[in-house]
């Protein structure tokens, strides 16, 4: 089946916006690649790129190697499926499958049997029969994806073919969809913003932000080692905690990591204290999921953070407490809609109007100055205003726990799973996956 390769490929229309940026990107025979960003990132216009139906600015646009730029889209052996795909309504479910053959000119019966194949490929071989109108919402978009495979294209391009279904029905197809595109080996790019979708489908994940690409790399790499702490922040529900840090270098001891009111310690052995000890008087982001942190009685040695519960809420499965532990919230924008938890809700809402990733300022100030700067928990957002915005960290608790807001809440700190971020957002680390 088809490869593709974008190479240094920037899209900027005609009024000046720069919706796709330089970038560059592989997918390899049969990969299910997925790009993933918030609205307005470019994801589209990169599958339109590949489509033939834009012409890329810069760059180049391969396919099965060749140089694809100048390709008319028919001839790019490609199909793709949209967010608001049409059936033909007067048309059966078996004509509206069959109709690229009969545009092509497959006859009648060879045509019927293609169908067929497809038909019960998808689960939907009894209804070919029916108008769309007489199908569910996910029959339909069943009968959309046997539209596309029928003709045997060489690379599925997928522009949120899910986002209009209910989120029930979503998760079903997920897994039907990449499981067919597997089991068909057809190349396949995927266009989603959500990033539990992206996760759970792809074999990579590509994800965007503002026309430039951000990282590439399997669920298990981008979620496990994000390159940047845009990736870091998108990626995951609830979303990683991103807590300012002081680095404070102890020779041969250890470095703290001042997180305002308290502090955690990277052994002077340990691999990335090293990385880390050349921020030493500076400021940097420390990222932790809340699957590295562990409620634990308030004596624990150790790595742990004491803190008081500022509320709950309750999952069913789990129970999540945010907690006050004294730090500074990190905050990056352009994430799009919150997964949906925490983030989503009123009282929270807030932090969804916080503004490009906050710059850092402690690359500035005057290294004696830099812990005290922490002690004031407040950061700085781009359009210049400063809030005073604490932290609140994201605690995975049991269900229905026997604790409620207002409580004192320790946790130890799984150290191996802290990430960190310099002051422009990319991850500090010593080597590269
Ligand atoms: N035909 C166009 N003319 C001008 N700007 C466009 C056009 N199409 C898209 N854009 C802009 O390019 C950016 C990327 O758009 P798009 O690729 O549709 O993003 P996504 O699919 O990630 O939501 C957006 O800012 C969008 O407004
Ligand atoms: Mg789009």
């Amino acid at each position: 089946m088809t490869t593709v390769a974008l190479k240094d490929v920037t899209k900027i229309f005609q009024d000046g916006t720069v919706a796709v940026d330089n970038v560059s990107l592989d997918v390899a025979d049969g990969e299910f690649m997925v790009l993933l960003g918030p609205s307005g990132c470019g994801k589209s216009t990169v599958l339109r790129m590949v489509a033939g139906l834009e012409d890329p600015t810069n760059g180049a646009i391969m396919l099965d190697g060749q140089l694809a730029n100048q390709l008319a889209p028919r001839d790019r052996r490609i199909a793709m499926v949209f967010q608001d795909f049409a059936l033909y309504p007067h048309m059966t479910v078996g004509d509206n499958i069959g109709f690229p053959l009969r545009l092509s000119g497959v006859e009648p019966q060879p045509r019927a049997e293609r169908v067929a194949d497809v038909a019960s490929a998808l689960g939907i071989g009894d209804v070919l029969a029916r108008k769309p109108s007489q199908l569910s919402g996910g029959q339909r978009q069943r009968v959309a994806m046997g539209r596309a495979i029928v003709r045997r294209p060489g690379l599925f391009l997928m522009d949120e073919p899910l986002s209009n279904l209910d989120s029930g029905l979503r998760a079903e197809l997920r897994a039907e969809i990449s499981g067919l595109v597997h089991e068909l080996g057809v190349s396949t790019i995927y266009v989603t913003h959500d990033q539990a979708e992206a996760l759970t489908m792809a074999d990579r994940v590509a994800i965007m932000r503002k026309g430039v690409l951000q990282d590439v790399g399997t669920p298990t790499e981008v979620y496990g080692k994000p390159a940047t702490l845009y990736v870091a922040a998108f990626l995951g529900s609830p979303r990683m905690n991103l807590l300012e840090a002081s680095v404070y270098v102890h020779l041969d001891r250890y470095v703290q990591l001042n997180l305002g009111e308290q502090s955690l310690y990277l052994r002077w052995d340990d691999i990335r204290a090293r990385a880390v000890s050349h921020y030493h008087g500076e400021r940097i982001v420390v990222g932790v999921r809340a699957e590295a942190l562990m409620p634990v009685s308030p004596d624990t040695p150790g790595d742990v953070l004491q803190g008081r519960i500022r509320y709950l809420e309750h999952h069913g499965h789990e129970s999540l407490a945010f907690v006050d532990i004294g730090a500074t919230a990190v905050i990056v924008d352009e994430l799009g809609g919150a997964p949906s938890n925490a983030e989503e809700n009123g009282q929270r809402g807030l932090r969804r109007f916080g503004h490009v990733l906050s710059r850092l300022s402690g690359r500035n100030a005057p290294r004696d100055a830099g812990m005290t700067q922490v002690a004031e928990r407040t950061s700085v957002l781009s359009d210049g205003r400063h809030h005073r915005r604490p932290a609140e960290l994201a605690v995975r608790l049991a269900p229905y726990p026997q604790v409620s807001s207002g409580h004192p809440l320790a946790v130890q700190v799984r150290m191996e799973a802290l990430h960190f971020f310099d002051e422009r957002g990319d991850r500090i680390d010593v080597g590269r996956r």
